[in-house]
């Protein structure tokens, strides 16, 4: 398999270590170090900035380029001609549907969006005011209590049905978390809607008027899901591939990705990204620059949330899209002139001119302007990083799916000890 080999010498072993290198269809080759073990030795990778954890055909990223492509279909290119559930049904199953395929598809999903009647009671034990994402790794978690029938995960139809139910009910979750919070009945989904209408409607509809979803919004919010669909082996993707490799049921691992997506360094950014501009506040010059300074500033923790990214370092080619919709959106709803997009407007400007940023290679990335987005549209803050685990649930159900039906091996990372050396009790 491998024609290629890399050297080791270490100091103290008498022979060198022969360690063979794999090359993927593009990107960087990788060294197998796996037989370093019987040496006695490990590889040191903190953060995970060196490793392929695992082989993968779903996404591929080139961070330097600013490419994102899906079973190799670009983002962009995905984004203008294709819709959520057609990437989904691609994330799933790794080529795009015939027309017959596509409609036996979305037919499924719409005939899985309700949740069962007891999982109401769920949401009724949580306080009004909790975190809607502490409600939904709850609840999604509690999925495995009411599906019994489709736990076998070495079942390939079993498998098939926990995908169809989590990306078929999320959006019903995530919106069941949005009604508790503000005291509102929840509304059932509509199966004449489609998937991001249905989720607007299940969001603002109440018993005594169905809300009406406005095309460039519903759009929008289907792009939302798109661009957030699949990112490859980031931080909840890959808690969600652990948790897999250890036998727990798909319900399990996409609350444990759920929670992994919910800090401000990954998911909870877009919710950040509003947080921050609530406390920038006014919209002034002076103001907007003593944040800049701030986020330069090493001694103090601010940063400008929204800005950066781990793996590109040239542009999100997400954040292209996503600005583009962003600029429909306000213009739909006569906001070009919102102070508080102002300012973010203002931060892009600066960050993007600003030899700090510059030399950082620090874009906006896609989760500032969806957040700009999402609150145009009316969803609260709190909700955003809800809406992108609703559509990142596909590529967290496609990388289990692909982990499980593969040649799985638990996850068990090793570590450099700087603990004691062996001591003895004290004697009492
Ligand atoms: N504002 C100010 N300085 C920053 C920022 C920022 N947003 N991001 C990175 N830096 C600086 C950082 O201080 C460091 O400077 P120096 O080299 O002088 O010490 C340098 O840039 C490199 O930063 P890093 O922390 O080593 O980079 P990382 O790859 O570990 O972190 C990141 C990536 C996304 C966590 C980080 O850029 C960040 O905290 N951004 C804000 C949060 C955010 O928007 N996250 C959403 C990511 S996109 C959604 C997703 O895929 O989850």
């Amino acid at each position: 398999m491998a024609d290629k080999k890399a050297i080791l010498t270490v100091p103290g072993l008498d022979e060198n270590i022969e360690l063979p290198i794999y090359s993927g269809t593009v990107g960087p080759d990788v060294v197998d170090v796996r037989g370093l073990t019987s040496k006695g030795l490990f590889t040191y990778d903190p953060g995970f900035v060196s490793t392929a954890a695992c082989e993968s055909a779903i996404t591929y990223i080139d961070g330097g380029k600013g490419v994102l492509l899906h079973r190799g279909y670009p983002i962009e290119q995905l984004a203008k001609h294709s819709h959520y559930l057609e990437l989904c049904y691609l994330l799933l199953n790794g080529e795009l549907p015939t027309p017959e395929e596509e409609e036996k598809f979305e037919n499924t999903i719409t005939h899985h969006t309700m949740v069962h009647e007891q999982l109401l009671q769920f949401y009724k034990g949580f306080r009004r005011d909790a975190h809607p994402m502490a409600i939904l790794c709850g609840v999604v978690g509690a999925l495995s209590a009411f599906y019994h029938d489709s736990l076998d995960i070495n079942n390939p139809r079993d498998r098939e049905v926990s995908a169809f139910r989590l990306i078929a009910k999320m959006p019903t979750m995530a919106a069941m978390c949005y009604k508790y919070s503000v005291g509102q009945p929840f509304i059932y989904p509509k199966n004449d809607l489609n998937y991001a209408e249905n989720f607007l409607h299940m969001m603002f509809s109440t018993p005594c008027g169905d809300y009406q979803p406005n095309p460039v919004l519903s759009k929008a919010m289907d792009r939302i899901f798109m661009l957030h669909a699949d990112h490859e082996q980031n931080a909840s993707t890959s808690t969600v591939r652990l948790t897999g490799s250890t036998g727990a049921n798909p319900f399990a691992c996409i609350a444990a990705g759920i929670a992994a997506l919910w800090g401000p360094s990954h998911g909870g950014a877009n919710e950040a990204v509003l947080t921050m501009l609530d406390e920038i506040g006014e919209d002034s010059e002076e103001n907007i620059q003593h944040f800049i300074s701030r986020a330069k500033d090493k001694n103090d923790p601010f940063r400008l949330m929204g800005f950066g990214h781990r793996v590109y370092r040239n542009f999100d080619p997400r954040a292209k899209v996503m600005k583009e919709t962003c600029d429909e959106v306000l213009k739909e709803l006569g906001l070009e002139n919102d102070p508080q997009l102002h300012i973010a407007k203002r931060l892009e400007e600066i960050a993007l001119s600003d030899e700090y940023f510059i030399e950082r290679q620090l874009y906006p990335n896609v989760d500032f302007y969806s957040g700009i987005i999402l609150k145009a549209i009316g969803i609260p803050t709190n909700m955003f990083t809800v809406i992108f685990a609703l559509s990142r649930t596909v590529g967290w159900i496609s990388h289990w799916k692909e982990m499980v039906s593969g040649d799985n091996k638990i996850g068990r990372p090793r570590q450099l000890y700087t603990g004691h050396d062996v001591r003895d009790y004290p004697a009492k």
